[in-house]
């Protein structure tokens, strides 16, 4: 029996963990769910979007599944998700991003894994007014956060065969703050016998969408890493099938590429593919390596035989597609 805590967000969240976890409930794998609730719901009831309970629970399960949570827009309470990933000092977004049987994509063979340094950056949240014309936000890059999300990428690089990094920044422009973070994985690599490559972030993207195949694994600062997310998504499918993971040295947090989608939250229209498949990452991590295998075969056989939710150009509902899955394991 394992414990992990389930963070089951808003919007399409709800939905698309019930379908996550009665397709591992149908796997045989046992979990002892301790679910976890946050977000704008919990300020009314307790005051604040990321009460304490959830960092505890965490904490004490050190495994965590988690689907979106909404970030108010342009004003409002400050990213949950982003919160967490500082608390629990969560500092390594990884991302693998590959095509998926029978999903139409412009590409085939797409395999590229983001690796997303998740702790600074702009995302630091430091900003202020200056005077009634301006606002800053300070753009915060530190070599120790740089050096250990390098190591990170290479060490994962190493581990699963992959050939090269590249290391993606705006140092052109932003010559210390992006240039410490390209110094910072020139100084990672040398230790490893693997090449790295450089790029600008927005020759970076051209690149990834007239040609993706040339890449392998990609290191890249918090916003950049964020944005290019979205496109190598794109790629693949959509946000609907991209999953990710939220990695430090004592805690993990698996949860989908994707936000809450509001246009969609609570129609049954959700694909929860994104969310299966950092599950399934989450099982590999786990030691539940046979179960992730099956429940992958599962998934796969489903999007083969055309059952697909209208993300990917199908008709099927969230909830249909879950039953397909679980009747083929
Ligand atoms: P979004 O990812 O929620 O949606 C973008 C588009 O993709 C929408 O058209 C949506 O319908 C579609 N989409 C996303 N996931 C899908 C799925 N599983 N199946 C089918 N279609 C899907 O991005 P958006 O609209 O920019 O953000 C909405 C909210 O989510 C915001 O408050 C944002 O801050 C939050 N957010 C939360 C994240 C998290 O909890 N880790 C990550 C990203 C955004």
């Amino acid at each position: 029996m394992h414990n992990i805590t389930l963070i089951k967000g808003d919007g399409i969240g709800p939905e698309i963990s019930d379908a996550v976890l009665k397709i591992i409930e149908a796997s045989g794998v046992q979990i002892n769910w301790d679910v976890q609730t946050a977000g704008a719901d919990v300020i009314e009831i307790e005051g604040v979007p990321l009460p304490e309970r959830v960092i505890d629970s965490v904490k004490k399960n050190k495994i965590a599944l988690k689907s979106p949570v909404t970030t108010p827009i342009g004003k409002g309470f400050r990213s949950v998700n982003v919160q967490l990933r500082k608390e629990l000092d969560l500092y390594a977004n990884l991302r693998p991003c590959y095509n998926l049987p029978n999903v139409k994509t412009r590409y085939d063979g797409v395999d590229i894994v983001v690796v997303r340094e998740n702790t600074e950056d702009l995302y630091a949240g430091i900003e202020h007014q200056v005077d009634e014309d301006t606002m800053e936000s300070i753009k915060r890059i530190t070599r120790s956060a740089s050096e250990r999300i390098a190591k990170f990428a290479f060490d994962y690089a190493v581990k699963n065969n992959r050939k090269f990094v590249t290391v993606v920044t705006k140092a052109n422009i932003c010559k210390l703050s992006d240039g410490l973070f390209l110094d910072s994985a020139r100084n990672i690599a040398k230790n490893y016998n693997l090449p790295l490559k450089e790029i600008l972030v927005d020759n970076c993207c051209m690149q990834l969408v007239q040609n993706p195949n040339q890449f392998d694994v990609l290191l890249l600062p918090n916003l950049y890493g964020d944005i290019v997310s979205d496109l190598c998504a794109g790629l693949i499918g959509g946000l609907g099938v991209a999953q990710g993971a939220n990695i430090g040295n004592d805690y993990a947090v698996f949860e989908p590429v994707h936000g809450s989608a509001p246009d969609i939250a609570g129609q049954d229209k959700a694909n929860p593919t994104a969310m299966l498949m950092s599950a399934i990452e989450m099982l590999n991590y786990i030691g539940e390596v046979e179960a992730g295998k099956k429940i992958k075969f599962a998934l796969f056989d489903t999007l083969k035989s055309d059952i697909k939710t209208a993300d990917l150009g199908g008709s099927v509902s969230c909830s249909k597609f879950t039953n397909e899955i679980i009747s083929r394991l």
